[in-house]
């Protein structure tokens, strides 16, 4: 035994010491080459600039290939495949030190095979398969000569006015911040110089999810209190999680543009998180700083972002046009210019550029890992538990196998929808739409669109990506309502595909009704109007407000949009083939005057209160959205007994187990998400009403019951108190238990 331990002791010994002199053999090989570099070629690595592939924001800098050759650009982004990266690459590897470039791209729901949104993947509440789903997307983009995604972002939001909901995983913390780990893991892995591994980003650092009105861009005002407590943990959890680099946000945190705010991106990002890799801009980020009016030219914006932490400067040129005279000017330092350039060239080190630049530029590797049969399989196997049953009376689902089947409605043989936005380098023709979903799997099944997507001609051009409509695409709509109805009539079911394209969600696409388009309700309303049993399939990028089609349509799946595999996961889902259990993790509101609205509201001095006119209450509405978070069915049922407490009450060292016996009493074999929500009834600060903490998702065959064991300790309890201290207070606090957050079994306790 002593000589086994003896031996492990060696090999921990060895394994540190080597790792001691990789570190400095990487500590001697940048400072080496930054002592060769000139001022201009140490800017060059500062900046960062998009290809003509893609482009991703407001206008491209014409001649970044001369750029690139003059050794003024260090990375670049918007350009991937093996052939276009080595192009590009090749030309920085004649320049003078022969310093390689970065590749990044927004690889954010996958790369070529394409996953669901993220607020559609996040209704999974699977870790792993969220984790596996970025494993995949880096396995691909690594592929195809890319070593660096835009993502994850994580920004909590709690308006479903902002298009950019559907990037992120809602309103929850706890739950962001757990999101947060599984991705940056999953594309880093545990090895950046193995070659398909790639550099997470996590953004937009910070706050940006809170735009006032959910209008993109817009202000951002929030207590300390509120940052610390419910909008920053995710951006912490992913630099805990060892995040590569870090990407401002355009808006401002504390009345200073977060690109140009030294209290968020040294004093809280380096010196209290202890962040070591890089920080980015976010899209001319740099240069808005004027029309927000903090500072008056470039060169002042210049200075303000870089001695506020900014290393990289994206798409901007500020760096490069302004860095120079700001030297000279003395309003930045060497030395802090040589900190930056160090952290890039480390970046670029730990992936193994230096050593084989082009060992992401392997067409080999390309053909064997993109859109691969793991790949798709793994597709479907999250778009499937992406979906979400919000209703489904008399068991109109599933389908019967026989059913004469009218699919209806301008989504459901759309590929380019079913992809969604920021699906980057994904190949819409690849995808699979719900028609050709249904007829794959054998069903009887006639298609008619019945509407365009809108009526607004805007809106249609933006979702078709066309600058021109052609004649069918705004051809007279009665006509197409009519054959519709038509149609409806002659089948046994009807399944409507609605919603929105991925043009009106995602950046720069805020909605101030967030109904399903108006010409598409009334052509929902027309094929409910001849009384044939109707299903409806929503498509949509955010929370809608649905409180008709919740009142009249009897079966509603949420289906976001789901990916490469989208039509096969939902035809799966209409047959029963794989029985829903999604979840959703942002609120769904009755009306858009609700917003905001989310679970883990605080509880006010005047609680809604049926009986006292002067609560906080609507004189037109009632306070509860239409779905609430963590809310989903299944086509079975579950049914939940008791809490049990293993105590009372507890002290700080003290854990508390809690159990709850669920029963699948249902016909059909299915998975539940259990979740665990506690309430601290009072704080040195006031507390809401309800705050996620634990769940458990597990399968129940029909009939079975399971007993679910939750741990609950002072840990979980902390909160900033009144003088922002992270702590625990001794108190009472309530556990709820349930399958969404209103309905819940519940228990009390007291923390010593
Ligand atoms: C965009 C987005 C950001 C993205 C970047 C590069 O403006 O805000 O999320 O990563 O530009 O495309």
């Amino acid at each position: 035994m002593k000589k086994r331990q003896g031996l492990l002791a060696a090999l921990v010994l060895f394994a540190c010491m080597s790792n001691v002199k990789a570190q400095q053999n990487k500590h001697t090989f940048i400072s080496n080459l930054i002592r060769k570099m000139t001022l201009e070629e140490k800017i060059g690595q500062l900046n960062l600039l998009t290809s003509d592939m893609d482009v991703t924001g407001p206008f491209m800098k014409p001649g970044y290939k001369k750029d690139i050759e003059a050794g003024l650009c260090g990375a670049v982004f918007n350009a991937y495949t093996p052939q276009y990266t080595r192009q590009l690459q090749e030309m920085a590897l004649k320049t003078r030190l022969k310093i390689p470039l970065l590749f990044g791209y927004d690889v954010i729901h996958g790369h070529k095979t394409i996953f669901p949104i993220p607020l559609g993947e996040a209704c999974t509440w699977d870790m792993s398969l969220m984790e596996q789903s970025a494993r995949a997307a880096a396995v691909e983009a690594s592929a195809d000569g890319l070593q660096w995604t835009f993502s994850p972002m994580v920004d909590i939001a709690r308006d479903p006015r902002w298009g950019r909901v559907a990037e992120g995983v809602g309103e929850d913390t706890w739950y962001g911040v757990q999101v947060a780990k599984a991705k940056v893991k999953g594309y880093q892995g545990n090895d950046l110089s193995a070659s398909n591994t790639i550099l997470a980003c996590v953004k937009h650092f910070a706050l940006y999810g809170a735009v006032e009105a959910g209008r993109d861009y817009n202000t951002v005002d929030m207590s300390r209190r509120q940052m610390f407590q419910y909008y920053l943990p995710p951006y912490k959890a992913a630099i805990d999680a060892g995040v590569a680099t870090v990407m401002t946000s355009f808006n401002e945190v504390d009345g200073i543009p977060a690109t140009g705010n030294k209290w968020l991106m040294t004093d809280l990002l380096r010196k209290q998180w202890g962040f070591k890799g890089f920080v980015v801009t976010d899209y001319t980020a740099i240069n808005e700083m004027i029309a927000h009016g903090i500072v008056k030219n470039e060169y002042e914006a210049g200075e303000l972002s870089f001695n506020a932490g900014v290393d990289m400067d994206m798409q901007g040129s500020v760096f490069a046009g302004q860095m120079k005279k700001l030297l000279q000017d003395k309003k930045i330092t060497q030395a802090a210019i040589d900190t930056a350039v160090y952290r890039i060239l480390s970046a670029k080190y730990d992936l193994g550029l230096f050593t084989d630049p082009f060992r992401y530029c392997d067409t080999a590797r390309a053909r064997k890992e993109i859109m691969n049969t793991e790949n798709l399989e793994l597709a479907r196997k999250v778009a499937e538990r992406s979906i979400v049953l919000l209703k489904n009376d008399n068991q109109l689902l599933p389908l019967k196998k026989e059913a004469k089947i009218a699919l209806i409605g301008p989504l459901a043989d759309s590929k380019r929808d079913m992809i969604g936005n920021w699906s980057a380098a994904g190949d819409y023709t690849k995808a699979a739409t719900l028609l050709e979903g249904l007829k794959a799997r054998g069903a009887n099944v006639e298609y008619l669109p019945g509407a365009h997507y809108a009526a607004d001609t805007t809106l249609i051009k933006r979702a078709l990506q066309k600058a021109r409509l052609d004649a069918s695409d705004t051809a007279d709509a009665a006509p197409m309502l009519a054959a519709a109805v038509e149609l409806a009539k002659r089948s046994d079911v009807v399944v409507m595909a609605l919603g929105e394209t991925q043009g009106m969600t995602g950046e720069a696409a805020s909605r101030s009704n967030i109904s399903i388009p108006e010409n598409q309700q009334q052509l929902l309303k027309a094929v409910y109007a001849t009384g044939k049993p109707v299903v409806l399939v929503l498509m949509n990028g955010r929370p809608l407000t649905l409180e008709w089609e919740d009142a009249h349509i009897p079966s509603i799946l949420e289906t976001w949009w789901l990916g490469t595999k989208a039509g096969n996961a939902i035809a799966s889902v209409l047959f029963g083939d794989y029985n829903p259990a999604g979840k959703i993790t942002m609120t769904f509101p009755r009306t858009t005057g609700q917003i905001p609205i989310y679970y883990n509201h605080k509880n006010t001095g005047r609680p809604q209160d049926p009986n006292n006119k002067y609560s906080s209450k609507y004189l037109d509405n009632v306070n509860e959205p239409l779905y609430p978070f963590g809310y989903g069915l299944s086509y079975t049922k579950f049914t939940y007994g008791s809490i049990a407490l293993s105590k009372q009450q507890i002290t700080k060292a003290d854990k508390l187990q809690v159990s709850i016996p669920v029963t699948n009493s249902g016909n059909y074999d299915g998975e539940e998400v259990v979740q665990l929500y506690i309430r601290d009834l009072v704080g040195s600060a006031t507390r809401p009403v309800k705050e996620l903490k634990g769940f458990k998702k597990l399968m129940l065959k029909k009939g079975e019951t399971q007993t679910v064991m939750f741990e609950i300790s002072a840990e979980d309890l902390k909160f900033y108190d009144k003088d922002m201290k992270w702590t625990a207070e001794p108190g009472d606090f309530m556990v709820f238990i349930g399958g969404n957050s209103r309905d819940v079994q519940s228990a009390g306790f007291i923390l010593k």
